[in-house]
């Protein structure tokens, strides 16, 4: 028993610095840690007055190279040859996170550089610039904003699914592998996102922030299924689709904007979905190096993904209130024609014309039976579309209230 906080408190920073320190000496090569940390951690207590013993029995177990490195391993994949295919291109992921796809550091947008500087001495003018733009934008394309920016919050429960696609993961946190590189810098992309949209509706002034923030909540609390099943194919296909959908939503958001006046927002509508089109570009490239190694494989995924559709990652989101808020706000997002059937089809007809589908030889007999499926879906989702998009034509427009505008219809 330790008799004060102070002596707690102690131990406590033995503890991390001792774990953290032994962590760098017995870490496998692919595994590393970063140095600037550890020295600030090693200056808490000196760990060469530690001795072996009081090591172990603070911390309980004793690691050393093999240990941690068997303990980190997986002992068996589900999809070992996905894994096999997605390392053998790991050298170009780690070209295209730091050349091509990825920005960071200085030269990197910041949601700072889209939005009133409220350390100027001209702030409330800026302020003010922003809200009397805002306030000419209609309440219906405020919910489409809205449901587009609780999307984004939801990071966390897309950096964790990504961290489950077999292969891409980032087992300790700062793994110095191309794919958990590759994780970490989308996700700290993607985290612009939420931020500069959360704090542009903030400061509108339209919006019950608090109503929206419940929302945030319940739905990364809900989380998300996209029927990845850890398989990396599954997943860049998903996410192939995904980026090119969230392009088009943000790039549509932005120009209905522009059409009523809110240039700065149509600005980080615009920013927002470059990001999305270079992920997609990147995803649609880890698809391209797939089927050059494993054609059959990847056909196979996409044709059983494309036959449960592709699930949405803000379907199961709720206010707590409106037990249709997802329907209600995608409703909103296809009348203002942001996201609609249409666009469903024609991301699936660009992905079969981008990856050559049609084109593809020496294909498996499973393999060509997957390619006459896929190449026939974009025509058939179109029909589809057309059918059921001039069918809500003839409707009335049914308008619901959204807690996000103070129960305002929209
Ligand atoms: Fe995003
Ligand atoms: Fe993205």
């Amino acid at each position: 028993m330790l008799a004060s906080s102070t002596e707690r408190a102690a131990l406590l920073a033995l503890i991390v610095a001792l774990s953290v320190g032994s962590g760098a000496a017995f870490a496998p090569t692919s595994f590393s840690v970063r140095s600037s940390s550890l020295a600030t951690l090693s200056a808490t207590v000196d760990p060469t007055v530690v001795t072996k013993k009081e090591y172990q029995d603070i911390c309980g177990v004793e690691f050393n190279d093999s240990t941690l490195a068997d303990r980190l391993a997986r002992t068996a994949y589900l999809y070992p040859k996905h894994v096999e295919v997605i390392d053998d291109f790991a050298p170009l992921v780690d070209r295209m996170v730091d050349e091509i796809l990825l920005e960071t550091g200085e030269k990197s947008w910041q949601p700072q550089d889209y939005l009133p500087d409220l350390s100027q001495s001209n702030w409330l003018e800026q302020t003010k610039e922003l809200r009397e733009a805002a306030a000419g934008v209609p309440d219906d394309l405020f919910v489409v904003l809205i449901g587009d920016m609780v999307t984004e919050e939801a990071l966390p429960t897309y950096q964790t699914l990504l961290n489950t696609f077999e292969g891409c993961d980032d087992p300790i946190g700062t793994t110095n592998s191309a794919w958990a590189r590759w994780s970490r810098g989308w996700t700290s992309e993607e985290n612009r996102h939420g931020d500069l949209l959360n704090k542009y509706l903030y400061l509108s002034g339209k919006t019950d922030m608090r109503a929206i923030e419940v929302t945030i909540q319940h739905l990364i609390t809900s989380g998300f299924n996209p029927g990845a099943r850890k398989d990396p194919y599954r997943g860049f296909l998903y996410t192939s689709f995904q980026e090119r959908a969230t392009k088009i939503s943000h790039g549509n958001v932005g120009k209905l904007a522009k059409a009523h006046g809110a240039v700065d927002l149509q600005r980080i509508c615009a920013k927002i979905a470059g990001d999305e089109g270079r992920h997609e570009k990147a995803y649609q490239a880890f698809c391209t190096e797939i089927l050059k190694r494993d054609p059959d494989g990847l056909l196979a995924e996409f044709g059983d993904l494309m036959r449960g559709q592709i699930v949405m990652p803000a379907e199961l989101m709720t206010d707590g209130r409106d037990p249709h808020l997802y329907e209600n706000f995608s409703a909103v997002a296809q009348r203002l024609g942001v996201y609609t059937a249409l666009d469903y089809a024609d991301i699936i007809e660009h992905l079969v014309n981008h990856w050559k589908i049609g084109e593809l030889t020496g294909l498996s007999s499973e393999g060509e039976k997957e390619q006459n499926y896929i190449c026939r879906l974009p025509d058939r989702y179109r029909k589809l579309a057309e059918r059921s998009m001039n069918k809500k034509k003839d409707e009335e427009v049914v308008t619901q209230s959204f807690s996000w505008i103070f129960n305002r219809k929209a």
